[in-house]
């Protein structure tokens, strides 16, 4: 009875850890909303643009990108699409999704949520292709967002994920420094964490050099469904 009783409450405080955190970013995020398109930052436009050159676009796919912020991502997709297709954003900040769904109007096929990286509202099996960029480190739980990202893939489908990767010493000063002055901030990790972390989620890894120094892309691949008909 003593030990149920402290298993709850130890429940109750992580998810009290969880629903701060989550605010936490929501907040931050929703403040930063406003300046995050000025061309100051489009360092970051840069980022995603090297990504999205790696991606097996193909017209009629469904795409979701994770951790959207004002959606710029899924609107380059639509366009480089010619809109075939079906193109979702999901964002914790309602800030940022409002300013990704007032610049999308133009764009039929691209849909924007409210939600988390960690427990998606979407079907299992639904996206032939994921992206993820400079988002995942501010996730409190990485291997439940990765499971999270793996079942709503098809099989044989992808994702993209892109953020400053630790390997470097350059990329492990940022991480000390954004833990220390970024409450939003949780982990950058190096790739061997995301190799790990993406074995754990059932996702087959590879590199794709980014050309962007810290900013690398990993990879994941759902399997393939097996072939009943082979021996
Ligand atoms: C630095 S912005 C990146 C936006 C865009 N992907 C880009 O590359 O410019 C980080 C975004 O991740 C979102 N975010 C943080 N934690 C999240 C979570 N657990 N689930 C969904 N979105 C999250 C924030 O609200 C914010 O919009």
């Amino acid at each position: 009875m003593a030990l149920h009783h402290e298993n709850s409450k130890t429940r109750r405080k992580e998810k009290e850890i969880e629903q701060e955190h989550a605010e936490r970013n929501a907040q931050l995020w929703d403040r930063r909303a406003e300046t995050y398109d000025e061309q100051r930052f489009d360092y970051l436009r840069q980022m995603q643009m090297q990504l999205l050159g790696k991606l097996p676009l193909a017209p009629g796919q469904a795409v979701l990108d994770i951790g959207t912020g004002t959606g710029w991502a899924v609107r380059r997709m639509a366009a480089m699409l010619d809109q075939q297709g079906q193109f979702y954003g999901i964002d914790l900040a309602a800030g940022m999704l409002a300013r990704a769904a007032a610049q999308s109007t133009a764009y039929p096929t691209a849909h924007f949520a409210r939600a988390n990286a960690e427990a998606l509202p979407f079907r299992s099996g639904t996206f032939d292709l994921l992206i993820c960029t400079n988002s995942f480190h501010h996730y409190l739980h990485p291997a439940q967002a990765l499971a999270e990202m793996r079942r709503v893939l098809r099989p044989g489908g992808r994702l993209y994920l892109g953020d400053v990767t630790s390997d470097s010493l350059l990329g492990k000063t940022l991480d000390w420094r954004a833990r220390r002055r970024e409450p939003e901030h949780v982990r950058f990790y190096n790739t061997g964490e995301y190799q790990r972390l993406f074995a754990a989620a059932g996702l087959s890894y590879q590199p794709a050099p980014s050309g962007l120094w810290v900013f690398k892309i990993h990879v994941g691949e759902k399997e393939k469904e097996k072939d009943s008909t082979t021996l």
